[in-house]
């Protein structure tokens, strides 16, 4: 699937970075497999990537290779993956990345980095088509930025051409007043890098080839290196930190409420409401604050969702509301009700108009249209028919300490307050049970299961066990006015 349907660039290849520790993240999971809006930094960069239809697309993997490379294959399974060798640094994992080219490639090289999410395919066309207007061996994208620490810094001669990057850990002071950084995209003829890449060395601060360092080679060599800046610098802001991994899923997060309100979505507070690039909202949703819809989510019109809810992978059908609720992996029917204080587990699935109330726990749970769980009840691995009304308090005890059971209730079931139904078990269709019944045996259609003892009431019991007590002079007071 390529957009437009259009054919692929044969002049174009794009080389993806993602072979760098991300040591400033001090985390275990590599940098770019981190997540903004449900998706790994480096699977918005392969979008990305997909969407410029290039002839080919090669990651550069090194750091916890083989969790990458499993990503890569998932994310983007197009796209060739090559290793980076022992040397560090941006210019050897490009050269390392020159090897997978289709042989004889000589158009144009885009290098875009694993960790720069928020990088549009517009950007990148448009830096394209500057390259290749200007006929330069080398274009950078570039941006000013307020704060532009942790960056390389953009060097120009006194008739403003690009003469050199340097990175902040090799910048003299002044060099670091400068505030034009190198946003790690760029554009390159094949046979510019192939020449001067491996003519770079790693005499710098941090022992690395630094790709950025080809720059000063070309234009040694006499060769134009131009550089395009960015329309808005926030579009290449790295992720190096956790706290520009939030920065960064914020800035990604108001751009796809903003994108769902002028689709028709009610949000009524954006600053809390977070959505996950891959769900899908119809028209006339209500969104209540602080609420989380994640992964494959799926909500249909007119439904509302909120205040305080996590809804993940569930599918929400037309105008049913669920409110103070965490779901996972549930179908919840049109018109139906959820919460609040509802958790849903994995399959669970509510047929139209049905409920699931106040301190319900599910799973496995099929629970027919109209039917409704209202109060502080656990259904698990269940199947209830239509239009049953499952008292409060009531628990199906589906695990017998090994194996888990089914519970089968049937339609119009009136199951009392308390009951436990002790699986396997099977209620018929119009069966009844009393309160507090413990349901060890299937109930057939249209019977009444009770187990508790009758009720024996031993009048004067507390005035003779319990004298001098406030119970006992209640007691005493209540029956001389009875009696008067
Ligand atoms: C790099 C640029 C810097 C620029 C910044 C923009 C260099 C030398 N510096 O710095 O000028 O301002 O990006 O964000 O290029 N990677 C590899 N192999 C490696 C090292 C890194 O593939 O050996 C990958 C990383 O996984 C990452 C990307 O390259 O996706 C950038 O690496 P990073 O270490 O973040 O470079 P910066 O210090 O940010
Ligand atoms: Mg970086």
């Amino acid at each position: 699937m390529r957009e437009n349907g259009g054919m692929p660039d044969p002049r174009l290849a794009v080389v993806v970075l993602a072979a760098g520790q991300g040591t400033r993240m001090r985390s275990a999971t590599p940098k770019v497999l981190h997540t903004i809006a449900g998706v790994p930094l480096l699977g918005h960069v392969l979008a990305t990537a997909r969407a410029l239809d290039p002839a080919v697309v090669v990651t550069v993997v090194r750091h916890e290779r083989d969790r990458v490379a499993a990503a890569v294959a998932e994310l983007l399974p197009e796209s060739l993956v090559v290793d980076q060798d022992e040397v560090p640094g941006t210019g050897r994992a490009v050269e390392v990345a020159l090897g997978a080219l289709p042989a004889g490639f000589a158009g144009e090289i885009v290098v875009v980095s694993g960790d720069v999410p928020l990088l549009d395919v517009d950007t990148l066309r448009e830096l394209v088509a500057a390259h290749r207007g200007r006929r330069a061996a080398a274009t950078l994208l570039t941006a000013v930025l307020e704060d532009a620490r942790g960056y390389g810094r953009v060097l120009r001669s006194a008739d403003g051409a690009v003469d050199r990057i340097v990175e902040h850990a090799d910048a003299t002071e002044d060099e670091r007043a400068v505030r034009e950084i190198n946003s790690g995209t760029y554009v390159f003829q094949a046979d510019a890098v192939r020449e001067y890449l491996p003519r770079v060395g790693t005499a710098n601060a941090q022992g690395e080839k630094y790709l950025t360092d080809v720059v000063a080679a070309l234009r040694s060599a006499g060769r134009r290196v131009e550089a395009v800046p960015v329309r808005e610098s926030w579009i290449v802001e790295g992720v190096n930190d956790r706290a520009q991994l939030a920065e960064t899923a914020r800035r990604l997060n108001a751009m796809i409420v903003r994108g769902w309100q002028l689709a028709g979505v009610t949000v009524l507070d954006p600053a809390t409401t977070w959505i996950d690039r891959a769900v899908q909202l119809a028209e006339d949703v209500e969104i209540l604050p602080h609420t989380h819809l994640q992964g494959a989510t799926v909500v249909e019109r007119g439904a509302r969702i909120g205040p305080d809810t996590t809804l993940v992978d569930c599918e929400i059908g037309e105008e049913a509301t669920v409110s103070r609720t965490d779901g996972t992996l549930a179908v919840i029917g049109p018109r139906a009700s959820v919460g609040p204080f509802a958790y849903l587990r994995a399959g669970t699935r509510l047929g139209e108009r049905g409920k699931i109330g106040t301190f319900v726990e599910t799973k496995n749970a099929e629970i027919g249209a109209g039917t409704k769980v209202p109060h502080l009840s656990y259904v698990g691995d269940t199947t209830i028919g239509v239009e049953t009304n499952i008292g409060a308090g009531t628990i199906t005890a589906n695990y017998d300490g090994v194996n888990k059971h089914r519970t089968t209730i049937g339609s119009h079931v009136r199951s009392a307050s308390h009951t436990v139904y002790v699986a396997p078990v099977r209620i018929g269709d119009g069966a009844y049970t009393g309160a507090g019944t413990v349901v060890r045996k299937d109930v057939p259609p249209g019977a009444l299961a009770i187990t508790v003892a009758p009720q024996r009431n031993i009048e004067g019991w507390v005035e003779a066990k319990r004298p001098g007590t406030a119970a006992a002079e209640a007691a005493a007071t209540a029956s001389r006015e009875a009696s008067d």
